[in-house]
């Protein structure tokens, strides 16, 4: 399993104070020493947390491959081109959101989709496509020329959380999950099958699969037993635990859940 670490909330914690630390190119080299395999990054149209100077220098860096999360709009994709990083992960996006919210509707947005795979594939650029379980979505990916599809696992995440943690009693409840408790854990449950289901789907049809989205230490299990997701990436929940432990102790802990190989390294020493 290959891990891309997210750090667009090492920007996030910058633009509180609009200057210049901490930078998240620092990031890149901790996470290549910590065992990352990927750097993940989400250049959103309100430049919210990471710029185009970010990107720019982590590209330069070339200390791990770029996977670099954008919508489909012209003046990003133009500017990512000519970047030239090893992948792009197409996601939607909405001014109002939090975070990504649902997976990029490929059925609705085929031909433009189909144009952004084909123009970055021709400048050997990998494209992947952030999208929800529905099997039209899957297909469709296949059918525009993605060679991977990331899986969001957001619902997935949000309804462990519902489960396993008092947020419901907090200001913090997640709306759309104001379901009788009773209910919840049939909701959890057909929210992994969804996930098996298209992963083994997508992997039928050559895609590769990666999954993503409110991933954490403590909801990984079901989602490492899926066998046809070879890469996860995460974000959120390493740089919130690297602020008590530090973002390589954090990133570590992480490469020892994911990669069962590390794991056997780390007992051995
Ligand atoms: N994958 C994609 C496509 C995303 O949009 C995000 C969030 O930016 C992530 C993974 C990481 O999500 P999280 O920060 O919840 O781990």
């Amino acid at each position: 399993m290959l891990l891309g670490v997210n750090i667009d909330h090492i920007a996030t914690l910058r633009e509180a104070r609009k200057i210049n630390d901490p930078d998240p190119l620092e990031a890149v080299f901790i996470a290549k020493r910590a065992g990352a395999d990927q750097i993940t990054l989400h250049l959103r149209e309100d430049r919210r947390h990471i710029h185009d100077d970010d990107v720019l220098r982590i590209r330069n860096s070339s200390v791990l491959p770029l996977n670099i999360e954008c919508s489909i709009n012209p003046e990003i994709l133009e500017f990512i081109l000519k970047i030239s990083p090893h992948r792009i992960t197409l996601v939607p996006e909405n001014r109002q959101e939090v975070t990504t919210e649902g997976g990029l509707d490929v059925v609705a947005n085929f031909e433009r989709i189909a144009e952004i795979t084909r123009t970055f594939r021709e400048h050997c650029i990998e494209v992947s496509l952030f999208i929800d379980t529905q099997i039209d979505q899957i297909c469709a990916s296949k059918e525009v020329g993605a060679q991977m599809v990331e899986l969001h696992t957001g619902t997935y995440a949000n309804l462990h959380l519902m489960l396993n943690s008092n947020l419901s009693y907090t200001h913090n409840t997640i709306e759309s999950l104001k379901i009788p408790r009773s209910e919840l854990k049939t909701h959890f449950l057909d929210s992994i099958s969804s996930l098996r289901d298209g992963a083994k789907e997508a992997k039928w049809l050559g895609l590769e699969v990666a999954a993503g989205h409110g991933l954490n230490y403590h909801n990984l299990a079901p989602i490492l037993q899926i066998p046809e997701i070879i890469e996860l990436n995460i974000g959120q929940s390493i740089i919130a635990r690297s602020i008590f432990t530090g973002l390589e102790s954090a990133i570590k802990e992480m490469v020892k859940l994911i990669k069962p190989s590390e794991r056997n390294a780390f007992r051995l020493d």
